[in-house]
């Protein structure tokens, strides 16, 4: 149970908030390459900022505030030029930085500028950084570097704030019940057979490293030495839940739009067979939340499962009035990293995953993972339990 200004604290996401400041020492997801390529301007809501996407016709990417410095236009209305974007009310154009570089009426340009932030590319994602400089090193992390992926993403904005997503990362034990039970009871209620077997969980356990931390489950019929119990899934500070095999790469990227708005990033890359073209572009898709006809969101797969949690918690869960049990220690060890970074960034201090030495980040992040996916939720497993009539 949290008061109520250490739940503000933990969700608050704009400028000059605990949290905002936090989360402003990360690179965040703002769209993809190939998006842009075809729609050069973008309206962007990021930690609680309104700004501008665009692709200049020199195909120089920036991220500049949402209105024209001359009298407010929004510039999602702007008009790619070789020198930046330029207004389509009057003209003025901005470059990347922000800076007005052309006022077509005026006899001479006045130095005006608006706000800009840095954007870089990386596995076809584009990434902005909206903190204090010198700005850290995008993190290249497996799975976006990687040429031998083929790669898609997905994205869906949730009414929510991000921290929900999080703690249902933290988690572990949910599974048995959202996915399992709860999932089978759907499918129970749509003419389905059980798409999961439930096994119990019998520990589950954490372990922070430099990027983050481990949540690691040891379930009933699996080995004390499977993967599940010995390496488990990373989750990536401050903001990413990984699930890493050899030949397979997830990414749940949890974007904060604001306070109750969250953009979940799905970033998938799978091993491309040896003799097939590499692929030519990332593959994009942009999805919606489904409701039922009682305004529930409706959840017969994995993914949305989730999505029914942390929406069903409302945009900003209230945690004055929950009661963290043995099964949370996760959530609330995740909690109190959120915090203990919060402090690091008021000390002055660079909070933890923040990458800055290039040997660290050059070619790729190594993160320990998992050799393949575990076997004792698979839904073929369940199929043959209820053929046995087990
Ligand atoms: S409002 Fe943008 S140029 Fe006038
Ligand atoms: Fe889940």
């Amino acid at each position: 149970m949290l008061t109520k200004e250490q739940n503000e604290r933990l969700t608050q996401t704009s400028i000059g908030t605990p949290m905002g400041e936090l989360l402003r020492r990360y690179w965040h997801v703002v769209g993809t390459a190939p998006e842009l390529e075809k729609e050069p301007v973008q309206p962007i809501r990021l930690l609680g900022e309104n700004l501008t996407l665009f692709r200049s016709q020199r195909g120089e990417i920036g991220l500049i505030g949402e209105r024209c410095a001359h009298r407010a236009i929004s510039l999602a209305y702007g008009i790619p030029q070789e020198n930046g974007l330029r207004c389509a009310y009057h003209g003025w154009t901005y470059d990347t930085e922000g800076h007005v570089v052309d006022m077509p009426f005026e006899p001479a340009c006045l130095p005006l500028r608006i706000k800009a932030y840095p954007v870089q590319e990386l596995g076809g994602l584009l990434w902005a950084y909206l903190g204090p400089e010198p700005r850290p090193l995008l993190p290249r992390y497996e799975g976006f570097v990687r040429e031998d992926l083929d790669r898609r993403v997905s994205f869906k904005i949730l009414p929510c704030n991000w921290v929900q997503c999080m703690d249902n990362s933290m988690d572990p034990v949910h599974f048995e019940h959202l996915h399992g039970h709860y999932g089978n009871y759907i499918n129970r209620r749509l003419g389905k057979p059980p798409a999961m077997q439930t096994p119990r969980h019998l520990k589950i356990d954490f372990d922070v490293f430099e990027y983050g931390v481990y949540k690691r489950r040891l379930v009933e019929g699996e080995p004390e030495d499977g993967d599940d119990w010995t390496v488990g899934h990373p989750i990536l500070f401050p903001n990413t839940l990984a699930q890493l095999q050899d030949a397979y790469h997830s990414y749940q990227i949890r974007v904060p739009i604001d306070d109750t708005h969250t953009m979940h990033v799905l970033y998938r890359g799978t091993l491309r067979s040896p003799d097939a073209a590499p692929q030519q572009e990332l593959h994009v898709e942009r999805e919606e939340v489904m409701y039922d006809e009682m305004g529930r969101v409706f959840a017969p797969v994995v993914i949305r499962q989730d999505e029914m949690a942390w929406i069903g918690q409302g945009p900003v869960s209230d945690r004055t009035i929950e009661h963290l049990a043995t099964s949370d220690k996760g959530v609330a060890l995740y909690h109190n990293l959120l915090l203990e970074n919060i402090d690091r960034v008021e000390r002055g201090e660079d909070p933890m995953a923040v990458v800055r030495d290039p040997e660290k980040n050059e070619p790729m992040i190594p993160i320990r993972h998992e050799r393949v996916a575990r076997a004792a939720f698979r839904p073929e497993l369940a199929q043959q339990r209820v053929a046995a009539g087990s």
